[in-house]
């Protein structure tokens, strides 16, 4: 039997079970599902979301559900840290309701230290699997509702070293109608120094072109005017599929398809992005103006032993092509402050090239060394107190220059994807321009899922206050 069939079989057997579990617990059963991580563990979570209520659970955003499945990250320490903390939550409202089912995948889960922990200092968790079999969640969730209804205490744990299984067309509940992710590809094989994710997201596969347009036809067909393309580097899209295939080639794909209105993605390494693709950007109608380009530091010394193979002058050249080809374009990039060996003079430089390349946004995080790693065995470990002083200073000139950046297009029109009612004055909405730039105007729900002209008023640091023109 195909997986796929496999998978749905087990869809409605467990849909028979849940009549039991919901006469077990009083009510139709709830689900909660809680994302930690970054796009592609949210677009997990809605496939994961999309099994459960297809097996008959009611969606909820609080944890006090019945079923709640952690799908968790372990890019850094302090998110296995949270984890760990939510989990002692979630296990004292299991002594009050002992038919709570508590589930835990993603990243973290692909780690033996943290099953370790887990089935010695966690016994009331039900279920652990890893990032390799989520497309098996369908039989896991029947296994394990088996056990409760049965009484068994036992912990179900399945995890997996790799996979080169795709299975495609399992149901998913999106968060937003109008707006999806889509995974091009999944792992990674860059294997950065300080990075853990090639050794829990396996290695790089992509998914076929033809496959991923129908999924993004039949997206548009349900309502979808946004796509994000998602990949840990969509730039090396293709390699090893059996067509002739880039990622540019892919992007035109997509953009001749008829509905659809914008195409983002991330993320791309510096490395690898083609003139090709700078090119098809350029003469893009659908191809958001906004690159996320993990720049991590601004020091070639320590982008060489961060293994990200390009150094600064690589970097500003690069930018250099795409601000040429792309005057309105607006960059956004990742930053690692603390790098074992790191100076305070290497860090000067990485806010230097802040300023010199003028981004929009950049997520500036602190070093967290992480085992299994090479950096995590070299030489220097940088002292907290370093750390703290060049994280402030970088900082500061991240927040000014992002100020200046987003200020630039005061006083122009644009249009804007109309996102949600903005959540501190209910007579306002908010949205997207297609750099990904936030703006709040007045307008009511009736906006939600289109696109609008809006006048940009007044720059706010991250976002605008716009007029609504039509
Ligand atoms: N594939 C993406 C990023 C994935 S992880 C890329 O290559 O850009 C997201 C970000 O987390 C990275 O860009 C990096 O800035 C940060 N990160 C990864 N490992 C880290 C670590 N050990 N300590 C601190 N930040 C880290
Ligand atoms: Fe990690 Fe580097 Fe791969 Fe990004 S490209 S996921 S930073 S190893
Ligand atoms: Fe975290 Fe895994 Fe994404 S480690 S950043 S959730 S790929």
């Amino acid at each position: 039997m195909q997986e796929l069939e496999l998978q749905q079989e087990y869809i409605n057997k467990a849909r028979v079970l849940l009549a039991t579990y919901a006469e077990l617990v009083g009510h139709q059963p709830t689900a909660c599902v809680t994302t930690f991580g970054c796009q592609m563990n949210a677009r997990d979570s809605e496939k994961l979301l999309g099994i459960l209520l297809d097996v008959g659970f009611v969606e909820t955003e609080d944890e006090k559900a019945d079923f709640v499945i952690y799908n968790t990250c372990t890019v850094r320490d302090n998110a296995n840290q949270r984890v760990y903390g939510r989990l002692g939550q979630l296990g004292s409202m299991k002594k009050k309701n002992p038919n709570k089912i508590i589930a835990l995948c993603g990243c973290m889960m692909q780690e033996q230290v943290v099953i370790d922990k887990i089935t010695e200092s966690y016994r009331f968790v039900n279920l652990i699997f890893g990032t390799h079999n989520i497309y098996k969640f369908a039989e896991l969730l029947f296994n394990t509702l088996t056990n409760v209804l049965n009484n068994k205490k036992k912990i179900i744990v399945d995890i997996w070293k790799d996979t080169d299984q795709i299975v495609e067309n399992l149901p998913v509940k999106r968060k937003y109608p109008f707006k999806s992710g889509i995974n091009i590809m999944f792992g990674c094989n860059n294997f950065c120094s300080y990075c853990i994710v090639p050794y829990v997201r396996g290695r790089e596969r992509s998914r076929k072109s033809d496959e991923i347009v129908a999924e993004i036809k039949s997206l548009v067909a349900d309502g979808v005017v946004e796509i994000m393309l998602l990949g840990q580097n969509v730039n090396s899209y293709g390699k090893g599929l059996d067509e002739d295939i880039t990622f540019a080639k892919l992007l035109q794909k997509v953009e001749a398809i008829e509905g659809l209105e914008r195409i983002r993605f991330m993320t791309s390494h510096p490395k690898d992005l083609s003139d090709e693709l700078i090119e098809v950007m350029k003469n893009s109608k659908k191809i958001c103006r906004h690159l996320h380009l993990p720049a991590q530091s601004g020091s070639s010394r320590i982008l060489e032993k961060m293994n990200r193979r390009y150094t600064r002058e690589d970097y500003l050249k690069l930018v250099e092509k795409l601000r040429t080809a792309m005057p309105d374009l607006s960059l956004t990039t990742d930053l690692i402050i603390g790098f074992p060996g790191e100076t305070p003079e290497d860090a000067a430089e990485t806010a230097s090239l802040v300023e010199e390349v003028g981004f929009d946004n950049a997520f500036t995080f602190i070093y967290s060394k992480r085992t299994g790693t090479p950096a995590a065995s070299m030489p220097d470990q940088v002292s907290e107190e370093q750390v703290t002083a060049c994280f402030n200073k970088v900082l500061a000139v991240v927040q000014e220059t992002a100020r200046k950046q987003v200020a630039r297009f005061e006083g122009q029109d644009t249009e804007v994807l109309v996102e949600e009612i903005n959540t501190q004055d209910e007579e306002y909405v908010t949205g997207r321009m297609s750099n990904n730039t936030l703006v709040h105007f007045k307008g009511d729900s009736s906006l939600i899922g289109k696109i609008v002209k809006v006048h940009l008023d007044e720059s706010k640091g991250f976002y605008y206050l716009g007029t609504l023109i039509c």
